[in-house]
């Protein structure tokens, strides 16, 4: 059968991740594979519920914290260690990483605290429950914040995170600066300052880097 892939994109709000993550799926529907399309916070009803909460309510950043972990505990038992299991490739709108991002670095929560609760959340789940599910691949759409300020501005009615001031997104692009260098080959940053199409074409390169696409010459 088939090994499951699990892949996330991260970035600050404005990095312009969104339509990528369809194109990429199309792209991986059409190598062969089936393609569970999920985000976070979310992806179950729970979830769904607990991100409604996150985005609108107000609350400290403990509280915050635990139900971004409460909602992704969820969504891995109920969505995305099954679908490893049957050999899917699982597309993920963010993930733990957006935690140290937005809570850690952005918030001030504790890093070290943040890891513990990293371990709990992705240990003791199909389709390996000896060990901690983390992403087979990160894509980092990494844009200065002032450029994500401006694409937001242009957007809807922003949201408790998207009405931050610059310099929290200053900070949360440090942590996933920070991320990125503590895992390299987990991490592939993609340059999203750049034209749409260049963006696009640096992700399939580097899915088909991986052998997960066919190569730019097959
Ligand atoms: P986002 O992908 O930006 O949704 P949309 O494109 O619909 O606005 O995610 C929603 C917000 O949730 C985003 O501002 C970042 C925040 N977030 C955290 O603060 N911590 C987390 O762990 C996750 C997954 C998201």
């Amino acid at each position: 059968m088939t090994q499951g892939l699990f892949i996330t994109f991260e970035g600050i709000d404005g990095a312009g991740k969104s339509s990528h993550i369809a194109e990429l799926a199309q792209a991986l529907r059409d190598a062969g594979r089936t393609v569970t399309l999920t985000r976070e916070p979310g992806g179950t009803p729970l979830a769904e519920k607990l991100r409604a909460l996150l985005l609108h309510d107000a609350m400290d950043a403990l509280t915050e914290t635990l139900l971004v972990f409460a909602a992704r505990r969820d969504h891995l038992q109920c969505v995305i260690a099954p679908a490893l299991a049957r050999g899917e490739a699982v597309l993920c709108d963010r993930f733990t990483d957006a935690t140290f991002a937005y809570q850690g670095a952005g918030r001030g929560f504790d890093l070290r605290v943040l890891s513990e609760m990293e371990r709990l959340a992705q240990t003791g789940l199909a389709p390996e429950p000896d060990s901690m599910l983390n992403p087979d691949l990160t894509l980092w759409f990494d844009v200065p914040p002032e450029v994500a300020a401006a694409r937001l501005a242009a957007a809807r009615a922003p949201d408790r995170f998207e009405s931050q001031p610059v310099e929290f997104f200053t900070r949360v692009a440090r942590g996933y600066a920070d991320r990125a260098a503590a895992a390299p080959r987990r991490f592939a940053r993609i340059d999203s300052a750049q034209p749409r199409e260049q963006v696009a074409a640096q992700i399939l390169a580097v899915a088909a880097a991986r052998g997960w696409l066919p190569g730019p010459n097959a």
